[in-house]
């Protein structure tokens, strides 16, 4: 329980990986959890693609994310060595949902071990957009399925502290 708590106080998001790949079992530890993470009416509907951050689908998706302007100097997962892109079935409407509670446990899981995440949101238009069907079809979608959340993993490079938050402002007790 103790180490729950802990790795929900200390995960921050990790900008900065570096290129140590994961290992199986690490990579493993991590997908269970998404897998673990409750579903609307146990639906089990999330779909995780992993994608090796070499992958040249992952450069595209960086190319088409910044429409050629000029080079930044981090792509959008920041170089880590592995990326989970996360998709849902879009006729269910818990999908977004189911999609956020397995990343944030697959987050909590990383942390545990060691490793740094980020969740990843910024791709959603570029994989949504027209060129959908492209990508839906390079990342191997199930048919019906879209693009929900992605998360980057690795070992961390950078530090971050968590970040800082307000009871005060976000909770009512009635
Ligand atoms: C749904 C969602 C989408 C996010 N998308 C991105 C993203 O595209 N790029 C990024 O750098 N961080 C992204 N983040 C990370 C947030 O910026 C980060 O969680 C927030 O600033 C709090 O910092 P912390 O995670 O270090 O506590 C996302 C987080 C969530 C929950």
């Amino acid at each position: 329980m103790q180490e729950v708590l802990k790795a929900i106080r200390e995960r921050s998001s990790t900008r900065g990986y570096t290129q140590e790949k994961l290992t199986k079992e690490e990579l493993d530890a991590v997908l269970t959890a998404g897998l673990q993470a409750p579903t609307a009416a146990n639906r089990q509907e999330i779909h995780f693609t992993v994608l090796d951050g070499g992958d040249p689908i992952l450069a595209e998706i960086d190319a088409a994310l910044t429409g050629g302007s000029a080079k930044k100097e981090h792509n959008f997962y920041y170089e880590a060595p592995t990326v989970v892109i996360l998709s849902g079935n879009e006729s269910f409407r818990w999908s977004a949902v189911d999609a956020g509670i397995a990343v944030e446990n697959m987050a909590l899981a990383a942390e545990a071990l060691g490793l740094g995440s980020l969740i990843i949101g910024c791709v959603r238009d570029t994989l949504t957009g027209e060129r959908r069907p492209h990508f839906d079809a390079a990342l191997r979608l199930p048919e019906g399925y879209v693009f929900e959340v992605a998360i980057a993993l690795g070992h961390k490079a950078v530090t971050k502290a968590p970040h800082e938050y307000s009871a005060e402002k976000n909770v009512t007790i009635l």
